[in-house]
């Protein structure tokens, strides 16, 4: 901790900032600095984002990003406003550029509703969509954007791959590397294969889901939905943030790495994020990442403006970690009588594969009113089109991306 304090102390001596204005600035906290000084615990994504936040500025010549408070549809300029080849965690990513790709990812939702859905943006360009984990959802909608983009968008299934005569993941890698793709999009078992993959590669990479480490478009996507819900209901604040909004996740948080990507994403937004889950399936310390933990249901949902139900990852556990699917249903199933203790008209949300009648009954899922679940995966396209886009506009020589160099 003494060396993060050692660096802000010498980028506001260097900048001339207050450190209360350095606290607001990055984090719309100004009492931040002092009370790190004096002891207070700091996250791990918090460090990321104030090291990130120096160096953005640093890299802008002491052009201000906007804060939280006033990013408000304005962005730094060009590759500014996006400066990462990668998109590997939320946890890299600053308030702003999480509120630019759910902008920029607006565009695609209009023209994904059009009887017409094409768009030559990133012709010619390849996409490999190398997947090592099964997928549905994340797999289609990548592949769904690249050729909505006007890409060629070719899937390599690990099943069906050389990874079963033994390949590496990083020989994997740098074939396809040498095959020289335009992005690579990947999902592994793994947590933190996508970003020793990043190393590798020429080309920017997209994290499709690491192990239990992040899944951050479909954290995206879930912000993109939920912001559409909000704004269907006039309650969505222009400023394009959740402030003010309780979100509960309920589920096996322990092996979710939607969880992990929802509840920084969240965060970011300025939601509060509740967590919910039997023991065995809560990780330990997950106070420290600002989260309220709970283990009685009833008590997570009361007041929540937003529950989003996580499915039990069988394959990630190892042994025995609930009694039954019947008794897990009986305590942590979404029901409409449970659903009933959160706010009136709270919304349901699922990033899928859902087993219902096990963490969620069809008639919640169901709700017209209520769930986005579909809407989730609508999104889901959108977002993954914006990253496409984004990440790849420094290589398609895009106005205004081509400077600076990429953090
Ligand atoms: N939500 C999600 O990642 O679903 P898939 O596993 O089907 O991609």
């Amino acid at each position: 901790m003494t060396d993060l304090l050692e660096e802000i102390a010498r980028f506001c001596a260097h900048h001339d900032m207050s450190e209360t204005r350095f606290g607001e600035l990055v984090l719309n906290d100004k009492p931040f600095v002092s009370q790190l000084r004096a002891g207070r615990d700091i996250r791990s994504s918090t460090v990321e984002k104030i090291r990130a936040f120096i160096r953005d500025f640093e890299a802008s010549e002491g052009a201000v990003p906007p804060t939280r408070a006033s990013v408000s549809g304005r962005f730094p300029t060009g590759g500014r406003a996006f400066p990462h080849r990668d998109l590997i965690s939320i946890g890299a990513l600053q308030t702003h550029e999480i509120l630019f790709l759910l902008e920029e990812a607006e565009q695609w939702v209009e023209l994904n509703r059009q009887p017409s859905k094409h768009n030559d943006a990133l012709a010619g360009l390849t996409i490999i969509n190398a997947f090592f984990e099964n997928s549905t959802r994340t797999l289609l909608s990548f592949e769904i954007a690249g050729k909505r983009l006007g890409a060629d968008v070719v899937n390599m299934h690990a099943a069906q791959s050389s990874v079963k005569k033994g390949e590496t993941l990083i020989d994997t890698t740098v074939t396809l590397n040498a095959m020289r793709a335009d992005a690579i999009v990947i999902r592994h078992g793994s947590s933190g294969a996508v970003g020793l993959i990043a190393d590798k590669v020429d080309c920017p990479v997209l994290n499709a889901g690491d192990g239990q480490h992040e899944h951050p478009t479909q954290a995206l996507l879930d912000a993109l939905a939920l912001r559409h819900k909000l704004r269907e209901r006039g309650e969505m604040s222009a400023d394009g943030m959740f402030n003010g909004l309780a979100v509960t996740i309920c589920g096996d948080i322990l092996h979710s790495r939607v969880a992990r990507s929802n509840i920084l994403c969240l965060q970011a937004l300025g939601a509060t994020v509740r967590l919910c889950a039997p023991p065995a399936l809560m990780p330990r310390e997950v106070e420290a990442m600002g989260v309220d933990v709970f283990h009685r249901f009833d008590q997570a949902l009361d007041g929540a403006d937003v529950v989003m139900m996580l499915r039990l990852q069988n394959e990630r556990m190892d042994g025995q970690f609930i009694p039954s699917p019947r008794e897990y249903h009986h305590l942590y199933g979404l029901t409409q009588e449970r659903l009933a203790l959160a706010s009136p008209e709270a919304i349901v949300m699922h990033p899928g594969p859902m087993n219902r009648g096990v963490e969620i009954d069809s008639d919640v899922a169901e709700m017209a009113e209520r769930s986005i679940i579909t809407s989730q995966v609508e999104m889901g396209v959108a977002i993954r089109m914006a990253c496409l886009d984004v990440l790849t506009r420094k290589e398609r020589k895009v106005s205004g991306w081509g400077e600076g160099e990429w953090v």
